[in-house]
């Protein structure tokens, strides 16, 4: 059966290898896919072995994603503009083939799984790290009337704003810049939540139909999730589907099917708990 694996650091609470074993079990296709904790610095050297003894296709997490963009012999459009890989494959002819499915799965998870609408909505991006610039693309094709990136440090809002112009109306900046703006879905993809931090954000800033997704994932409902809840958003969600989406498109691009990720979400959920 064909080699899969996803490399990262840390490595060992993936739940990548459990939902591909799922899809693989699903759709009976027969696969290993296995979690290996690569040492910085060790990635390129690693990912080469394991392309040349017969590997078929590699996810790419923490902190690694922006190496396996340079380990790509080709770049579809969406990790070009991401600057990011998150799935190689080996193509037929050999050679290493770069893509980036988060931005697929956290409009997959918004629209397809929780029913929520971006198209002609004002959207707002907390954070403006790689995690943003891994899924702006992908969100920005779903036509919403704007995006606003804010961030602590405002300049690196505005950059990112400036380098995804073309894709759509797009603007940033820090945290006094939202005065009393409201929006209609709040995405935060910024890391305060994992120290268990809140960036500072007007209280506002939602209507009663807004929509709070964090990309963060976790047993418990994040401060970013519990802010949301406390403001009276009209739905709430963390970052679980996503993780489950991305992973769908990464075994699409590998296999050629496409699994169903309701159920499976559902189970890793259930095993998180
Ligand atoms: P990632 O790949 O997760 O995006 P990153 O590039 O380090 O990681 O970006 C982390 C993001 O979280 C940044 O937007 C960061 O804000 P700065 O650009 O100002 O550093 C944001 N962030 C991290 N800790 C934060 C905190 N305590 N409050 C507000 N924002 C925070």
């Amino acid at each position: 059966s064909d080699k899969y694996a996803v490399f990262g650091n840390p490595i060992k609470h993936s739940k990548s290898p459990a939902i591909h074993a799922a899809f693989a079990a699903q759709c009976g296709q027969q696969i290993q896919y296995r979690a290996v904790r690569v040492d910085e610095g060790d990635f390129t050297r690693a990912a080469r072995e394991f392309f040349s003894t017969g590997g078929a296709g590699l996810n790419v997490t923490v902190p690694f994603k922006e190496e396996a963009f340079r380990f790509a012999d080709r770049l579809s459009e969406r990790a070009r503009r991401a600057g990011a890989v998150n799935t190689l494959s080996r193509a037929a002819d050999g050679q290493v083939e770069g893509d980036n499915t988060d931005g697929i799965g956290l409009v997959r998870d918004m629209v397809a799984n929780l029913g929520w609408v971006i198209q002609g909505q004002r959207v707002l991006i907390i954070g403006a790290g790689g995690a943003v610039r891994g899924v702006l693309e992908p969100l920005l094709r779903e036509q919403p009337r704007e995006v606003f990136i804010v961030n602590r440090t405002p300049q690196r809002a505005e950059q990112l704003a400036q380098e995804f112009a073309d894709c759509g109306a797009l603007a940033g900046g820090g945290y006094d810049a939202l005065g009393e703006r409201q929006f209609d879905l709040v995405i935060n993809a910024s890391s305060a939540g994992l120290a268990g931090e809140m960036p500072d954000l007007p209280s506002a800033l939602l209507t009663e139909r807004s929509c709070c997704y964090d990309m963060i994932y976790g047993a418990e409902p994040t401060p970013f999730m519990r802010w949301a809840a406390h403001h009276a958003a009209w739905a709430v969600s963390d970052g679980l589907g996503m993780l489950v989406e991305q992973a769908a498109q990464s075994f699409y691009i590998w296999r050629g099917v496409r699994p169903a990720t309701q159920a499976v979400i559902g189970e890793i959920r259930e095993a998180m708990l």
